[in-house]
């Protein structure tokens, strides 16, 4: 599909159907107003007939009117004014592709007058159509026998007047990154854990490598990690026939000396809670325990292909985790890569133990930032469902960057606090800290325990257990959350670097 910005006459279009809006009690939007006039009151005459008032959400397919050369319009009901929030421009879009979808057309206008959104910045309401649209027309087949049908759309033109063409451009670009982005990361996740092994993840670095000449990737096996006493993350692959690795993606688009962003992602391929067995009953959504690492290849991937003029680098902590005779049991105490030693009570509390290397190896960057992204706690999805991610974080200024990048982009983060005072529900009698924390604030006490291996850097933790993924039916299926959320970050990031190129044209606040 090819997204493009228009500002022609909407009459003049040739495509196969134009979409425009109409408020609530019948308002005609500007574009509406114009062609209303053009095809002699036709739009009027359906309003007055009663048959369409511009319900938010509601559809209506005119074919043929006069003096419009798009064979179809799709008047869209735009509700009233406090129906423009995010969740129901959404809606809105979904509802637009969905019906798109179904008429099997093959090019589009899309004319909704900025009225759709209730926040005005174009820049906004573009990336985000186009993002939406993007993930809307995203099919998962690769381990179907009958493949699903390719999507006929090829050209989406959104329409936008002359003096946000340029800006609504770049938001499409971005768009268009972020979105391939998210459909990485959301294959990455839907794929099965027995082809999404540790391997699967690093043979998909390396291939974003050679598609991308600004990435480079390296890939730590087992050996190297055991000369850099990452021995907890070891302990967790010790049960699996599939061997364990650290995959790190650099990408430079800044000076080379610039202090880099770090993302750090959980990559558990499959999570059988080890020698602490998880029960039966949706053991299958465990394959999607490498979302966070899913998100983080995604988000480079994205950071890439807009190339946003800074240096980040993506590290992947794989492994799965499996009972087997080598496996880590309750009880063993294992020394990380920082010297600190840790007594595995529980072998489903996995996450961090993966994690807590990673973050120590990625010292030798000296970050600017190292915001790590896991599916680390049930706990989270207790505290905040499935709508925010959970935040924690050791600096208040990146915390707040963080939630405002997720407002921004629609993939909302919440915090929740990291005190002291919860520290010590981690204490062990036979190591320097136990890896759970007992029953309350699991998702507090799982971030309290990775706070202990991110003193060097301003960190954030985000856990995606709520957000990475849907179990509902038909819906059943990897989000790619936050891969919007983290790449605004960077976004914001690169605009505030004010680098004397300003060769980039990511301007939109
Ligand atoms: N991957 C899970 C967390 C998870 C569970 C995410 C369900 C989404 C849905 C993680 O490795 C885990 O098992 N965490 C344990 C920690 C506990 C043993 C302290 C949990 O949340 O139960
Ligand atoms: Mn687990
Ligand atoms: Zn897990």
């Amino acid at each position: 599909m090819f997204f493009e910005i228009l500002s022609d006459a909407a009459e003049t279009l040739s495509i196969e159907c134009l979409v425009v809006g109409i408020e609530a009690d019948g308002k005609l939007s500007p574009t509406a107003s114009h062609l209303n006039t053009l095809t002699q009151g036709a739009i009027q005459d359906l309003i007055d007939s009663g048959d369409f008032s511009g319900a938010a959400g509601e559809q209506q397919l005119l074919r043929n009117l006069p003096g419009l050369t798009a064979p179809r319009l799709l008047l869209i009901g735009l509700g009233k004014t406090d129906e423009r929030k995010d969740r129901h421009y959404r809606k809105l879009v979904k509802g637009i592709n969905q019906t798109l979808g179904k008429l099997k057309l093959k090019s589009v206008a899309i004319a909704l007058d900025g009225l759709a959104s209730d926040q005005p910045d174009p820049y906004r309401q573009t990336r985000l159509l186009t993002e939406w649209t993007s993930a809307d027309f995203y099919q998962y087949d690769t381990t179907k026998s009958k493949k699903a049908e390719p999507t006929t759309l090829e050209q989406y033109a959104i329409l936008l007047p002359e003096d946000a063409a340029e800006l609504g451009e770049s938001a499409l670009l971005d768009g268009v990154a972020i979105a391939n982005g998210i459909n990485s990361a959301r294959e990455l996740g839907n794929l099965p854990g027995n082809i999404c092994t540790p391997t699967y993840l690093a043979d998909k670095a390396k291939a974003l490598a050679e598609e991308f000449e600004a990435l480079k990737v390296k890939v730590l096996d087992e050996e190297k990690m055991e000369k850099l006493g990452m021995h907890s993350l070891l302990s967790v692959g010790r049960g699996s026939a599939q061997p364990s690795k650290l995959i790190i993606i650099e990408y430079q688009g800044g000076q080379k000396d610039d202090a880099p962003h770090v993302l750090v992602g959980k990559g558990i391929t499959f999570d059988t809670g080890g020698i602490s067995l998880k029960p039966g009953a949706a053991m299958d959504e465990m394959k999607f325990d490498m979302c966070g690492a899913a998100s983080v290849i995604g988000t480079i991937e994205a950071v890439a292909e807009m190339h946003l003029p800074l240096n980040l680098i993506a590290v992947v902590a794989a492994a799965e985790n499996m009972p087997g005779s080598q496996a880590t049991k309750p009880g063993d105490v294992v020394t990380t890569m920082s010297g600190q030693t840790v007594e595995i009570l529980n072998t489903d509390a996995e996450g961090r133990l993966v994690l807590c290397d990673a973050l120590t190896y990625v010292e030798r960057f000296k970050p600017a930032s190292v915001i790590d992204v896991a599916t680390l706690t049930g706990a989270c999805i207790i505290a905040l469902g499935h709508h925010a991610s959970g935040l924690l974080s050791n600096n208040d200024t990146l915390a707040e960057a963080l939630l405002t990048a997720g407002d921004y982009a629609a993939d909302r983060a919440w915090p929740l606090p990291l005190w002291d005072e919860y520290q010590e529900l981690l204490d062990s009698n036979f190591a320097d800290m136990a890896n759970i924390g007992g029953r309350s604030a699991g998702t507090i006490t799982a971030a309290c325990f990775l706070s202990r291996f991110t003193k060097a850097y301003p960190w954030a933790h985000l856990d995606i257990a709520g957000t990475a993924w849907n179990s509902n039916g038909k819906e059943k299926g990897a989000t790619g959350r936050c891969v919007s959320l983290l790449c605004q970050y960077l976004i914001d990031q690169a605009e505030t670097l004010d680098l004397p190129e300003s060769a980039h044209e990511h301007s939109h606040h």
